[in-house]
């Protein structure tokens, strides 16, 4: 009897985030923030991504935008129900690739590639963390690459909000310290005042130093 009153909660829960999502945030890739959105036109002119994966698609608000872009797309979402609905949304695309499973394990799947890859890396939901295991596979397999990690700390400006689920579990530079050695790091260089949306903070890792020009990010290392 628990089982089913804590499986029908679950679903209802997930109903209304969906339904929350789709009705108000549907036109608004990135959470509706501003700042984001130039930074990836700064990306796309400084960096020239020739590919997009996401992880975490949820209901397709950011998929629906990476798909517009006509570069090739793949995003990867662990909840069937959710991959349904974002199915439905984005059959229409060519350059689109839906994957039903949890994110590490489809990045293994997928072919690797010398191409420059923009990673959305945005699959971190209650206290699952996959986002370590995301970066090393990324940077064993996508010698070109770009990752941005969504909700994540920006040192110097508590207004960006970040993912903490406790000791070890927070979306800071020292969960992925050990992992970042000769990576250029890169913050939002506009202050989170001057953003829209949820404004959650966010980091950027690459694999060269082509957007030290970006004036939309500030160089970390
Ligand atoms: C914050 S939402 C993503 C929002 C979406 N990227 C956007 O910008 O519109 C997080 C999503 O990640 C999914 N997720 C959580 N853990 C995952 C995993 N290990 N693999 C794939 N998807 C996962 C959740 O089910 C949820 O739909």
């Amino acid at each position: 009897m628990t089982e089913i009153h804590n499986l029908r909660a679950r679903v209802a829960a997930l109903e209304q985030s969906a339904i929350h999502q789709l009705q108000w945030w549907r036109p608004f890739p990135f959470h509706g923030q501003r700042g984001r959105l130039a930074i990836w036109r700064e990306v796309r002119e400084l960096w020239r991504p020739e590919a997009v994966i996401e992880t975490g698609t949820h209901v397709g608000n950011s998929a629906e935008f990476f798909a517009g872009s006509g570069l090739p797309f793949d995003t990867i979402e662990i909840d069937p129900t959710l991959y349904a609905l974002a199915s439905m949304r984005l059959r229409s695309g060519s350059n689109v690739t839906l994957h039903l499973g949890n994110s590490p394990a489809i990045l293994r799947t997928l072919p690797a590639s010398g191409l420059r890859t923009f990673f959305y890396l945005d699959a971190h939901w209650k206290d699952h963390l996959p986002v370590t295991e995301e970066l090393e596979i990324i940077f064993a397999r996508w010698p070109n690459h770009l990752v941005q990690i969504d909700d994540f700390e920006v040192p110097g400006d508590a207004g960006y909000g970040f993912d903490d689920y406790g000791p070890g579990k927070a979306l800071r530079l020292e969960l992925i310290a050990g992992l970042t050695g000769a990576s250029n790091l890169y913050f939002p260089s506009d202050p989170s005042s001057a953003d829209t949306g949820l404004v959650r903070g966010c980091i950027l890792i690459a694999s060269d130093n082509l957007l030290d020009q970006a004036a939309t990010l500030r160089k970390h290392r």
